[in-house]
């Protein structure tokens, strides 16, 4: 079989690592695959910065939309970030002429994720994007090949890992929470901007991917109600775990008679809880269907490895020429999208 030649925009934690992994195991995975993967070229901001990768071999691209509509490519991985500017105007290039993606981009796909399946499902482009909810959890794949005709009737979570790192050691030590987000900034676990961690926006972006996929509604993540971490003190820790609780910055999604409710905020969860386990930089999505009760997911939820490796996870069903279920465009006039009211549940 021919290779599959990949082009990768933003060689930052994730890009990097995902190089560095094909570099070091490309060939284990030609033989496991019967297929080379190569990254052919790349695209990032600074082409000196020391990432520990060699790119010297690499076309290189200051442009990544450029990069996206090279003929010397098969796969357009955008690991840009930022939910417009040029990750936005690449990834839109690529499946426009019926080019595959792969993305980690929630923020893009929150705000543009409907719009791109469109042009996706228009061109007949594949449009990969596991590793933009959970880091290395399988929960896209789950939602779109694993629940068959179940339905889900809601989803929450534990979706960012610097906030659950950052509550985890703030209940275990006596630090700050300052502290806490420079290591979680130094592990490569929280957003360039970590404003968009601690604040609970990225949950927020990516339970409005989740919830788009398990209601079929097109869910726009400036309606979700939002409050973040900043504020939690070692005092509320404390008190929460005098009662028998623990603090989480939970997102959630559900679907009522009123539509569909959408909350991002910290909670108290009982200490008892399968959720309540899962700390430091782990992450939980469960899912709430008629036939399973609750099904439980937990794995690494941040960093670069474990995102990098839900990346190749779908470059490889790509390589393979697995074809996913499309991903059924959500249809406003079927049942017009309404933002419940948040309630106690
Ligand atoms: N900053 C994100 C987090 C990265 O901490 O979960 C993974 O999306």
């Amino acid at each position: 079989a021919t290779p599959l030649r990949l082009g990768v925009a933003g060689l930052g934690n994730v890009g990097a690592t995902l190089v560095s992994i094909l570099q070091r195991d490309g060939i284990e995975l030609t033989k496991k695959l019967g297929r080379q993967i190569v990254v052919t070229a790349v695209a990032a901001r600074s082409r000196s910065r020391d990432r520990g990768i060699d790119i010297s071999g690499l076309e290189w691209f200051d442009d990544p939309v450029a990069l996206a509509k090279s003929e010397n490519i098969d796969l357009f991985v955008e690991l840009i970030g930022g939910e417009d500017g040029p990750a936005y105007a690449a990834v839109k290039a690529a499946l426009e002429i019926g080019r595959p993606v792969v993305t980690a981009n929630k923020a893009l796909l929150a705000k543009h994720g409907v719009s791109l399946a469109k042009i996706a499902e228009e061109s007949g482009a594949q449009l990969g994007f596991e590793a933009a909810v959970a880091g290395g959890i399988p929960v896209i794949k789950t939602l779109r090949e694993g629940l068959g005709s179940a339905s889900i009737a809601r989803v929450y979570g534990i979706m960012n890992g610097t906030c659950n790192y950052i509550l985890t050691r703030m209940g275990n030590e006596d630090i700050s929470f300052a502290e806490c987000l420079r290591d979680a900034q130094a592990l490569g676990y929280a957003e360039a901007d970590p404003t968009f961690d601690v604040e609970g926006f990225d949950t927020a972006h990516k339970l409005s991917i989740l919830a788009t996929l398990c209601f079929g509604y097109e869910i726009a993540p400036d309606k979700i109600q939002v409050e973040g971490i900043s504020k939690i003190t070692q005092a509320d820790i404390k008190v929460a775990a005098d009662l028998g609780y623990k603090i989480k910055l939970l997102g959630m999604a559900l679907r009522s008679e009123d539509g569909i409710e959408q909350r991002v905020h910290p909670t108290f969860v009982p200490k008892t809880s399968a959720i309540a386990g899962v700390d430091g930089v782990m992450n939980a999505v469960a899912l709430e269907t008629d036939h399973v009760h609750e099904l439980l997911l937990a794995g690494p939820g941040a960093g670069g490895p474990p995102t990098a490796s839900s990346v190749l996870s779908d470059i490889l069903d790509i390589a393979r020429g697995t074809r996913v279920p499309p991903l059924g465009v959500p249809s406003q006039e079927l049942m017009p999208y309404k933002q419940a009211p948040a309630r106690d549940h």
